[in-house]
């Protein structure tokens, strides 16, 4: 199967959603959790504001979009009705949600062979290492080896807004990405075989 025949069955399980689907190429693979409501409309994964906040995230460790395979576990945007306004507003995805789109994450991985796989928080994290369980306190910032790949666990750039504590161990994290990378830089980088 394609990645493109892939996706088309997912489109089919769920006629009703507007999917966002990876893109990218490079051999470093990003999972985040669902996409926002700007990301929804543009029908592109990070492209709002957690988006920019990634990109400039990226940016202090000498990482352009462009080295990267960006996707999320969930791939439409879970909405619940805003009791101010009656309007779709963002809610994390259930589990429910999150296990029926694990065997296409577990597809797309396959598809992309990445050498480093970021996971962005801790539904990507679990995603990726089910069935063990793991959260994103007690890994957040190491380099562990994965059947085939690398995965360095990064908290959720969303979470770093909201909680402003987090900003100072998420900049220690991003030392340790930085200078993983510099020394496999032209092997992640550079490689497309
Ligand atoms: N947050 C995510 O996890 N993914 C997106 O694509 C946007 C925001």
């Amino acid at each position: 199967m394609t990645k493109e025949q892939a996706q088309q069955a997912l489109a089919q399980q769920f006629p009703n959603q507007k999917l966002v689907f990876g893109e990218g190429e490079g051999r470093i693979m990003l999972i985040g959790e669902a996409p926002g409501g700007e990301e929804e409309a543009a029908g592109r994964p990070f492209v709002g504001k957690a988006g920019k906040n990634l990109n400039g995230f990226l940016h202090q460790i000498g990482l352009e979009r462009s080295a990267l395979y960006v996707t999320n576990v969930v791939k439409f945007r879970p909405t619940r009705l805003s009791p101010k306004t009656n309007r779709p507003i963002n809610r994390p995805p259930s589990q429910k949600e999150i296990r029926a789109f694990l065997p296409f994450l577990h597809q797309e991985i396959a598809f992309q062979q990445p050498r480093l796989v970021i996971t962005l928080g801790n539904v990507a994290l679990q995603a990726v290492c089910l069935p063990e369980k793991v959260v994103i306190g007690q890994f957040h910032g190491q380099m562990l080896r994965r059947e085939g790949f690398w995965l360095f666990p990064l908290y959720h750039p969303a979470a770093v807004i909201y909680d402003r504590n987090l900003l100072s161990v998420y900049e220690a994290d991003l030392q340790v990405l930085k200078e993983w990378l510099h020394q496999r830089k032209d092997e992640l980088l550079y490689c497309k075989e």
